[in-house]
This record gives structure tokens, sequence and C-alpha cells, in this order.
């Protein structure tokens, strides 16, 4: 490779880790798995290494990924929130340890502890109070999520201490159990499961409505203690002080003298760890003695004094029978294996992916091969590889489909891209899938159209396109299986209320392709109505942040189509929301992060649904009833006295109408 190949490459990669930082720290939705992850950094780091000259300062080599997120009060870290680097194997384990010695002035100890995979979470504790609960964000601030954090059984508010600030840390998870039955209700509701329990913790802590969090039965285990004036000199004693303050302390720990002591920890953990209630994803190794940590220091990402080494990703070998293909809602053709039944990180696994026909190209995979297959990022497992030993004789080379399996149309390909498209708009899956995705509660929320209502409708004709869905009739409803005269005007209620939905997620619901919420908030906010985005250039469209080549071209490419203009102007006659709204548009976010109730009457001009407006207006988030996540209550004349009544029982702040005023329209 010459320089300039060098220094694309290095740009491909940043951009690459870039973009799997952003899904898996923001979006909770990973698509590759860790050790995919670590090989991108490495090589990076690879190149930045032999070529000092292409390191950037914002190289994702020198800062650790971000979380943070809108909706949010983000706070600095009293002390920067860094990450462990990863290693795999014992031998990488013994360069650690020989590193350290080679700077400490005597032989330490280490803590061996379970990785958890789930959320990192900061809790600070002012005078022993509870005060705020930070996620890593980009390790120098992090989202205050404490509301959310309040819902999580045994982390304690208060603590019996004097000292006056300390910081605790450890990791917010979701077990298996909770998980799998989570995930049964979204698959019910017709929302996308979550990939793993990972995603799960994750993004739960991320919600805004701390109701929704306080069902999902978050836990906590607390690993490190932090604060300049403890005087505990060893992170095991330092846990033991934290047990005995009452938090959730991990009790598979263990304090090790020697390699051999760690790699036995390593060992055993690798094969017990699918006995736990939830995942884990390798071993963190500390120095046990504060004063050697303090000796070691950290690099820009990473402490010196702990390494996490991570387990290499379940894998199993098992035979391909067949090969079926999904059709999805733009017509993507995907290839998946049908397998015999083989026990996987604890699930039995039936099928996996094989991605496109490139994929199943290069790894030479057949039907008849046993293939490796592995748990990514990603609910289907994917097949790695194909176990040539096991090759039966004569096996014949694969050959992918040239016709759409559902409706026989002669499939495309892209230039440049490796998916096969179904190009018929019409095509039953495609037509079923658009609409999913329509009516899912990220999109439009019209509850009471599962897949099996959808795919009932759409067999009977009543339904092609999402814009039919505002044509039902009671009298078609109460046709379909299931349908009683309730569930009916239900669903009819339901689809009525779904014309209030704003502008950005009317825009997410159309299923533009790459056209995720964030870019639907981005071009909605930009542009301001959807004349504006029909008619917007390439140029235009590539100025709006987040939205790069792909993204514009997808763009243009969707309104191009009249099939498409069309439905935009059907679901306008419809009634639905094609514009932003100046009212509903933020004035500030002075109250972003609070949960506000207002209660009682407002002398003219303002009244009690101005004051709520105002609420929703400058960030807060309006909820009706007092709970001991709300953080204000704004209270008119005449009040609600159950509202005030609880407000006071929970110690919830209460402010009059003039207060208000002037806390929003404060410099
Ligand atoms: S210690 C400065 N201990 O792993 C070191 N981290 O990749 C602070 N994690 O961000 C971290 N289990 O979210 C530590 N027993 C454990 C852990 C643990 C899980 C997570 C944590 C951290 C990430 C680093």
């Amino acid at each position: 490779m010459n320089i300039d190949d060098v220094k694309k490459r290095a740009e491909q990669l940043r951009q690459e880790i870039q973009k799997h930082n952003y899904l898996y720290y923001v979006e909770n939705n990973p698509e590759i798995s860790d050790f995919e992850y670590d090989l991108l950094l490495a090589e990076l780091e690879s190149i930045e290494k032999q070529y000092p000259e292409l390191k950037t300062d914002d190289s994702p080599t020198q800062k650790v990924g971000s979380d943070l997120t809108r909706g949010f009060v983000s706070k600095k870290h009293p002390y920067p929130m860094l990450s462990l680097s990863n290693t795999y194997t014992i031998e990488e384990i013994q360069a650690f340890i020989n590193r350290i010695l080679k700077i400490v002035d005597r032989q330490p100890t280490f803590v061996c502890e379970l990785k958890f995979d789930g959320a990192s979470i900061s809790l600070h504790y002012r005078n022993g109070q509870l005060s705020e609960a930070l996620t890593r964000g980009d390790g120098e601030q992090g989202d205050d999520v404490l509301q959310n954090v309040l819902t999580i059984a045994n982390i304690p508010r208060q603590i019996n201490t004097n000292i006056d600030f300390i910081v605790v840390r450890g990791e917010i998870i979701m077990t298996r159990e909770t998980f799998n039955k989570l995930n049964q209700e979204r698959i019910e509701q017709n929302e996308s499961p979550f990939a793993n329990p990972r995603n799960a913790a994750a993004g739960t802590l991320k919600l805004l409505d701390p109701d929704i969090v306080a069902k999902r039965n978050l836990e906590c285990y607390l690993y490190y203690l932090l604060g300049d004036t403890i005087e505990i000199s060893t992170h095991f004693e330092r846990l033991k002080q934290l047990k005995h303050w009452g938090f959730n302390v991990p009790e598979w720990t263990k304090l090790c003298h020697n390699i051999d002591e760690i790699n036995h920890f390593i060992s055993y953990w690798d094969k017990e760890r699918t006995n736990l209630p939830f995942d884990i994803d390798g071993i963190v190794i500390k120095v046990n003695e504060i004063d050697l940590q303090e000796q070691l220091g950290f690099t820009a990402k990473n402490p010196r004094w702990a390494i996490a080494y991570k387990f290499k990703a379940e894998q199993a070998t098992t035979k391909i029978i067949s090969v079926s293909y999904q059709v999805g809602r733009t017509g993507i053709i995907t290839p998946v294996a049908n397998l015999e039944p083989v026990l996987l990180s604890g699930t039995i696994v039936k099928r996996a992916s094989l991605h496109n026909a490139d994929q199943i190209k290069l790894k030479d995979i057949r039907i008849g091969d046993y293939v490796i297959i592995e748990k990514g990022g990603e609910i289907i497992p994917k097949v790695v590889g194909v176990d040539l030993s096991k090759r039966p004789e004569h096996l014949a080379p694969f050959t992918f489909i040239t016709h759409c399996p559902e409706c026989h149309t002669p499939l495309i390909r892209n230039e440049g891209e490796a998916a096969h498209i179904c190009p018929n708009y019409y095509c039953p899956p495609q037509i079923k899938g658009r609409i999913e995705h329509f009516v899912s509660r990220k999109a439009m929320n019209i509850e009471g159209l599962g897949t099996e209502t959808i795919d009932e409708l759409v067999t009977k004709n009543l339904i092609n396109n999402p814009a039919d869905i505002y044509k039902l009739t009671k009298e078609q409803l109460i046709t379909l299986e299931h349908f009683a005269d309730k569930a009916a005007e239900n669903l009819l209620k339901s689809i009525e209320q779904s014309k209030n939905t704003p502008f950005p997620r009317v825009l997410f619901a159309l299923g533009i392709r790459y056209v995720g919420e964030t870019v639907a908030y981005k071009l909605a906010n930009s542009l301001k109505n959807i004349e504006r985005i029909i008619n917007a250039t390439f140029e235009e469209l590539i100025r709006i942040d987040e939205i790069g080549e792909k993204i514009a071209h997808s763009i243009i490419n969707y309104f191009q189509q009249s099939v498409h203009r069309m439905l935009i102007d059907e679901l306008k006659k419809a009634g639905l929301q094609f514009e932003m709204k100046n009212d509903a548009l933020p004035k500030s976010d002075k109250l972003k992060g609070m949960t506000i109730v207002v209660t009682g009457t407002f002398p003219h001009p303002y009244n009690r649904k101005k004051m709520e407006e105002l609420v929703v207006q400058h960030g807060g988030k309006l909820v009706k009833s007092v709970s001991k996540s709300t953080s204000l209550i704004v209270a008119g004349e005449k009040p609600g006295p159950d509202k005030m009544q609880l407000g006071q029982q929970f110690g919830i702040k209460i402010i009059h109408q003039d207060d208000f005023l002037s806390m929003i329209e404060s410099e």
C-alpha cells in the first residue's frame, strides 16, 4: 500500500468505527460483535503507530465512544469515565502484568471480577445523599439519568457516611429472564425486539419515562469506589465497604496473587458463565493496591492498572439443511440457513443469517455443509465459516435464486451493493413490511394493528398501502378474525389519534431507506415541511447534519417515484402532519430532564393548558399524576389536594406560577 492508500484506509476505518460507536452507544443496536469491532480498532491503532502523522485528535483510538443523547441534562464527570483495553489471550494478560512490574515499586495483587455486559453508571453521593447518576457519555461528561436510576431496586438513596463526596460506579444490567419476557411483549406489540440484554438495559436507561423504566426490572452491580478523601487502601476492601453501605456488590470476585490464579478464574467463568442469570462478556483484572493504581495512572482511554479479558463469542457447529429467503420491506432478499437445531449460548438455534450472495460465495457455503455459527450483535446468529473437514463428497456449489421467492419477479442488484432486490413494489411481504413499519410504536404508534391483522387485511385486499389504513371502516374490521365491536372501535380510535403524530415521526414512518428516527428528525427540523423535502436538491440535503451522500441519494430516489408522491397526497388528505409545528418546537431546554405536574387554575392570560404547553416547549416532560419520579409540581389556585399531599410526602419541589415563569424566562 502506498501512503495515499494507507491514509484512505485509516479514514475509512475511523468512519467505520465511529458508525459502530454510534450504533452501540446511542442506538443500542450494534451490527457487529465486540471482537469484530476490536479488530477494526486494532487495525487503525497499528496504522497510527506506524504512521504517527496520520493520527488525528478525534480518532476513535484517542476517545471512548459516546452515549450522549437528547432529552437528558449532561454533566461533567468529576473523574473521567474511561474504558478498559480488551485482551483475548492469557499471553496478553502476562504482557499487561509485565508492563505493570516495570513501573511499580513492589509486587501488586490483583482483583478478578466478572465483566458485566450492560451499561455503566456513575452514582454521586453528596454528604451520603444520592444526587446524580451519570451514564458514561463521552467519558468527560455523561447524561444524568437519576430519575430512571431511582426506579432500580437496591441502589441506596442515602448511605451512612460523613465523607462529603464519593462516586460509586457499576453496571446496569437486565437478566436474561427479564429480557426474554420483554422481547416477547415487544414482538406481540409489533415492536422490534432488542438484540441482547445489554442493548435492552442501555436502551431502557435512556427512556424519557421513568414509569416505563420501573417496569423493566433493571438491576445494578457496583464495582468501583472513588473519592479524594477515602482512606481505604485497597480495591478489595473498598468493595467490602460498598457492601457494608448496602450496595449490590458482586459476590463473584477473587483476590489473586499470580497469573495462574488469574488464569484459573478466567477458565472457570468461561465455562460457568452460561449458568449465571445475566450475560457477562469477560473478566476484569484490576491492580488491588490504590497507591499502585495511582503510580500506574491512565492512558487517554484506559487505566494502566486494569484490563479486560474478553470471552470469544460462543460458537457451535451444525449442518445446513436448506436455505430460505426473506423479503424485507425495501425488497432486500436475505438468505437464511435452516440448521439442524443446536445449543448456542443457552438457546436452541435453528436458523442463521447468511447475509447475501457475496458472503456465501466468499465463505463457499453449500447446503449440506457443517458450518460454525456464532452470536454477534444481532438477534439471528451468523455463519462464520465452514468446517471443510466434514464436507461430504460431491456437494454442489451454492446457487443464489434469480427470482423473488414470493412474487417470482426477476431479482436485480444495484451497482456497488451486495444485496439482491425484488423490484416489485407490490410484492406482498414488501406491502406488509411497509405497513408494519408505518404503524410501529416509534412511527405512527397505531395500537391494535399487529402482524396477523395486517396479514389478514392485506390478504383480503382491504389495505394495500399505509394510506388505506385511514379509510378502514368498523363494518370492514368486524369481518376480521378475532375482531369484535370493541376491538374495532379501539383500533379506529388509535388510527384517528395517530393523525396527531408529529411530522418527524410521520417522515420516519414512510420507511425511506436509511432514514431512521434521528435522520427523520434532522430532516424535518431543517426543511420544516414535506414540500421542501420533496424538492430538496442533493446539495441541500448533504448540508444537513447526519445526512451523507448515501442517505441523500435514497431520499431523492424515494420522492422521484410517483407512487410515493401519491401516497403522501393521500396521507395529507387523511389529515396527517406534514410540517413542523412552530408551537411544538422547543423554545429552550431549561426544563430538560424534568418530569413536571401542573395542577390548579391559572389567571388570565394563562390557563392550565398554556402552562402545560410551556413545560413542553421548554424541554420538560409533562405528566398528569405525581409519582416518586416527579421533579417539580407547578401549583396554581386550588391545586389538586391529592397531588399536593403526594408531592409533600415524596419531598418534591412545589413552585407557584411566578417562580415557574421566572425559571423559564431566566437567561
Ligand atoms: S472497572 C477505569 N469493572 O466494562 C475502569 N468495569 O470496557 C473502570 N464493566 O465501562 C471500569 N464489568 O462499563 C469495571 N467489573 C467491572 C466491570 C466493568 C463491566 C464495564 C464498564 C466499563 C467497561 C469497560
